[in-house]
């Protein structure tokens, strides 16, 4: 499985810690998107460039991150084929699997911290979508919102 993972400047640090947790995984491939810089970047860029790699099929699912994780979440749900989830706990993160199918993770590098973030990081990659009937019902009305 490929992760892309992208960060704007609000979350440098824990994009490094997402990237090194996402090492303890031999199944896992990672590509790291930026940002690199403390520099102000504008998290809609971000997230384009994440979210164009899992439409594109380069990449299976993807991490963004900015200082809260909302402004990214936001824009990476305006694209079509995306389903970002914004985790700030580890029972999110898993009902973002199997509930939702989220091919997106979304986190605030303001708001949380490394251990935490770790620990909701390892839950999201491990967990299946469960599939139900009434899971697919619901996720294929939502994405028939795009077309509103
Ligand atoms: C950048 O200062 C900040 O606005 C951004 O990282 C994020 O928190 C927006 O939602």
């Amino acid at each position: 499985m490929k992760i892309c993972v992208g960060c704007d400047h609000g979350a440098i640090e824990l994009k490094k810690a997402v990237l090194e947790v996402l090492q303890e995984f031999s199944h896992i491939e990672t590509e790291d998107v930026g940002t690199f810089s403390e520099a102000s970047v504008d998290y809609p860029d971000i997230a384009q460039r994440v979210c164009q790699r899992i439409v594109s099929g380069e990449a299976d699912r993807g991490i963004v991150l900015c200082g809260t994780g909302i402004g990214i979440s936001i824009a990476a749900n305006k694209i079509k084929g995306i389903r970002a989830a914004l985790c700030n706990d580890v029972f999110s993160a898993r009902m973002s699997r199997e509930h939702n199918d989220a091919n997106v993770l979304a986190m605030g590098g303001r708001v949380i911290g490394v251990g935490p973030a770790s620990e909701i990081v390892r839950v999201w990659v491990n967990t299946e979508f469960s599939n139900g009937e009434r899971h697919k019902r619901r996720i294929e009305k939502t994405m028939a919102l795009e077309n509103m």
